[in-house]
C-alpha cells in the first residue's frame, strides 16, 4: 500500500564487498574433523571468505555501501537514513555499526542505527525502509548488511565453522512516484519460541562477559542444526507461497528467486517445492557459505555484476534466521543495468 501521496519505495542500487581471504573445504579438512566431500554433500559450501584481523564490519559494510551509492547516481548528502543490519557489529552494542560506516562514509548528523535479526536483517530493512519512505519521512535510505561471522565462530567446532563467512551488501531505496518500481511487497515475522535453536550467548545481560563465559566458549554461535533444517525449509516455502498468493504473482512471473544463502539442500528444497527452475534460482553458497545478514545483497550483487539482473525484472527475495526470524519480498529491480 502505498502512502495517501503516491510515494514508493524502490530499490535503486545494490553493491558488495567480499574479503579477499578464501577459507576452502580443504583448509577446513586440516582443522577440525570433517572432509570436503562432507560439506560439500551436506551444504553445498566449498569456500566462504574471511575478513583480515584489521579489517571489522564497519569496513565491509562502507565498501558495499560505497559501491551502492554510487551505482545509485546519488550524492552522499541526499542520503537521509543509514541503516545496518547485523549480528557481529563493531562492539556489543555501542556505538552501532551503523553509526560506524556513516562516519567511515563521511556521512554525518544523518539518523543511523542498527537491527538485529540474524540472516533476516536485510530483508527486515527493507520493509522498515519502505516504512519510512512511504510514510513521507525520509526519500533516500542507505541499507547495509554486513558481517565479520568468523568473529564468533569456534574454529574447533566442526559442526559450524564449515559453514559461515565474512561479507557485505548494501542498498539504496530511494523514493518514486513511478508505482511500476515500487517494492511490491513485504512479509517479515518471528518467533521467539525458538530462540535457543541459534544462539551466542556471550557477551549479554544474560552472560556478561567473563573468564567463565570466554572459558565455556559462551561467546561462540551454537546452533540447533537439524532442528533449524526442518524448519527452514518448511517456513521459507509457506512464506513464499503466501506472498505470491496474496500478490496473484505465479512462480514463472519471478526471473530471480534469492534465496537465503545458509545451505544448497535448503535452497534445493524450497527451489522444488516451488516449481522453480535452475535459471530462476540464484546461488552464492557455493563461495560464500552463510553470510546471514550480507547473504541476500551478496547474491543480488552477484546477479547484478554478472549482467544477468536488468532494470525492472521481477526478484522474489527468501530469507530465514536466528530469532527465529523470516521474510519474503517482491519487488522489481529498479537500478540501471550494468554496462560491461
Ligand atoms: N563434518 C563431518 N561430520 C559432521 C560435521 C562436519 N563438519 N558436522 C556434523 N557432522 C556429523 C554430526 O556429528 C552427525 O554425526 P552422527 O550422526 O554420528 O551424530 C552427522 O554429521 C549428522 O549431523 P547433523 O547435524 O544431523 O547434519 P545435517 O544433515 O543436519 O547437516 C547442517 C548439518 C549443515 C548444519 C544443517 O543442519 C543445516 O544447514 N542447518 C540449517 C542452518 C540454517 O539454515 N541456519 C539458519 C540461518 S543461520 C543464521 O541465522 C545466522
Amino acid at each position: 500500500m502505498s502512502s495517501a501521496s503516491s510515494v514508493y519505495a524502490s530499490l535503486r542500487s545494490i553493491g558488495a564487498y567480499a574479503p579477499p581471504k578464501v577459507l576452502s573445504n580443504c583448509d577446513l579438512e586440516t582443522m577440525v574433523d570433517t572432509t570436503d566431500e562432507w560439506i560439500t554433500k551436506r551444504t553445498g559450501i566449498k569456500e566462504r571468505r574471511i575478513a583480515a584481523e584489521d579489517e571489522f564490519t564497519s569496513d565491509m559494510g562502507a565498501k558495499a555501501a560505497n559501491k551502492a551509492i554510487e551505482r545509485a547516481g546519488i550524492a552522499k548528502e541526499e542520503i537521509d537514513l543509514v541503516l545496518c543490519a547485523t549480528v557481529t557489529p563493531d562492539y556489543f552494542n555501542m556505538p552501532s555499526t551503523a553509526c560506524i560506516i556513516s562516519d567511515k562514509l563521511g556521512i554525518h548528523n544523518v539518523q543511523a542505527f542498527d537491527i538485529s535479526a540474524a540472516c533476516s536483517g536485510f530483508v527486515y530493512l527493507l520493509s522498515i525502509a519502505k516504512a519510512f519512505i512511504e510514510s513521507g519521512m525520509k526519500r533516500n535510505i542507505l541499507i547495509i548488511g554486513a558481517e565479520k561471522f568468523s568473529s564468533i565462530v569456534d574454529y574447533t567446532d566442526r559442526s559450524t565453522c564449515i559453514l559461515f563467512g565474512d561479507g557485505a551488501g548494501a542498498a539504496i531505496i530511494s523514493a518514486t512516484s513511478n508505482k511500476s518500481e515500487a517494492i511490491i511487497d513485504i512479509h517479515a515475522s518471528a518467533d521467539g519460541a525458538y530462540a535457543d535453536f541459534l544462539v551466542t550467548p556471550s557477551p549479554g545481560s544474560v552472560h556478561p562477559a567473563s573468564q567463565s563465559s570466554l572459558d565455556e566458549g559462551l561467546n561462540f554461535v551454537q546452533m540447533k542444526g537439524n532442528e533449524t533444517f526442518k524448519l527452514a525449509v518448511k517456513t521459507l516455502t509457506n512464506d513464499v507461497i503466501a506472498i505470491l498468493k496474496k500478490n496473484s504473482i505465479n512462480t514463472e512471473d519471478i526471473l530471480h528467486f534469492v534465496p537465503h544463502q545458509a545451505n544448497y539442500r535448503i535452497i534445493k528444497a524450497v527451489g522444488d517445492a516451488l516449481k522453480m527452475s535452475e535459471e530462476q534460482v540464484v546461488l552464492t553458497v557455493g563461495k560464500y557459505g552463510n553470510t546471514s545478514a550480507a547473504s541476500i545483497p551478496m547474491a543480488i550483487n552477484e546477479i547484478y555484476e554478472s549482467g544477468r539482473l536488468k532494470k525492472g525484472d521481477l526478484m522474489l527475495l527468501d530469507t530465514f534466521g536466528g530469532g527465529l526470524t523470516w521474510a519474503s519480498a517482491l519487488l522489481p529491480f529498479a537500478g540501471e543495468t550494468i554496462q560491461h
